[in-house]
């Protein structure tokens, strides 16, 4: 894993600019993986940045998102579906024809997860994106999933429950359950980029980074990957 340790947030996210653009500019018709969260947000606002002062075009790319709450639609302000239009992609030039991301309001769950782990193999990703869950979390794979696992229906931990509640009005109306590609998807990436900010996030840096390979800490099983690039700030790289 190459590890880039920056100041700050800002400085952070002008670095994975850098590598999101590179892969956008040698393949215009590149697949991204994108992840929802606050991490990205940055990241999205200099894509957006340089696509309205420079041209860069995402006519062509296309992308697959990592996760969406069960039950909710782009009618939701909380689904990701959402998230994504309105931090991203309704300020690019990119088709939503080729955007994806899993379909929070299928009747069948398992059907749903087929077809996205079907298109992702027709679709792997140049890139994939990741934020980091403060319990180890990468998408919605919780501690104790089996790195073997491709796209499913997880119940949320009450951690993960906890720290999405800032996006909702109440705790009652954190969906309890989502779908998320699954460990497995998310290695078939030719290039994965993982982005992590701040103190709280130091101590699952570390464990990532330099505990064992072991389902506990899903993020660990990055170390298998032979291109992954991990983008800190110094808070979070504290401990490392
Ligand atoms: C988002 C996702 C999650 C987040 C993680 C970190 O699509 O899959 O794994 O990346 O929970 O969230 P933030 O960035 O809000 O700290």
């Amino acid at each position: 894993m190459e590890i880039i340790i920056t100041n700050d947030y800002e400085e952070m996210s002008e670095k994975a600019f850098e590598i999101i653009l590179s892969v956008v500019k040698d393949n215009p018709q590149a697949v991204l993986g994108l992840a929802t969260g606050t991490t990205p947000l940055g990241l999205y606002n200099k894509m957006i940045a340089d696509h309205k002062l420079n041209g860069t075009s995402y006519k062509l790319i296309k992308t697959v998102n990592l996760d969406e709450y069960v039950g909710l639609d782009i009618n939701n302000k909380q689904s990701y579906v959402y998230f994504m239009r309105k931090n991203l992609f309704d300020e690019l030039d990119i088709d939503l024809k080729n955007t994806n991301i899993e379909n929070g309001k299928a009747d069948d769950a398992e059907a749903e997860c087929n077809r996205y782990n079907a298109l992702l193999k027709q679709m792997p990703q140049d890139i994939q994106l990741l934020g980091l869950g403060s319990n180890g979390h990468i998408a919605f794979n919780e501690p104790g999933t089996p790195f073997s696992t491709e796209t499913h229906v997880v119940q949320l931990a009450e951690s993960t429950i906890k720290d999405n509640s800032r996006l909702f009005e109440r705790i009652e109306d954190v969906p309890s359950s989502a779908y998320t590609m699954g460990p497995k998807n998310i290695m078939t990436a030719k290039k994965i980029l993982i982005l992590a900010s701040g103190a709280n996030k130091a101590q699952t840096v570390n464990s990532m980074v330099n505990g064992e390979i072991n389902e506990k800490c899903p993020a660990s099983i990055l170390q298998l990957h032979p291109d992954c690039v991990l983008i800190v700030d110094k808070e979070a790289a504290a401990l490392l």
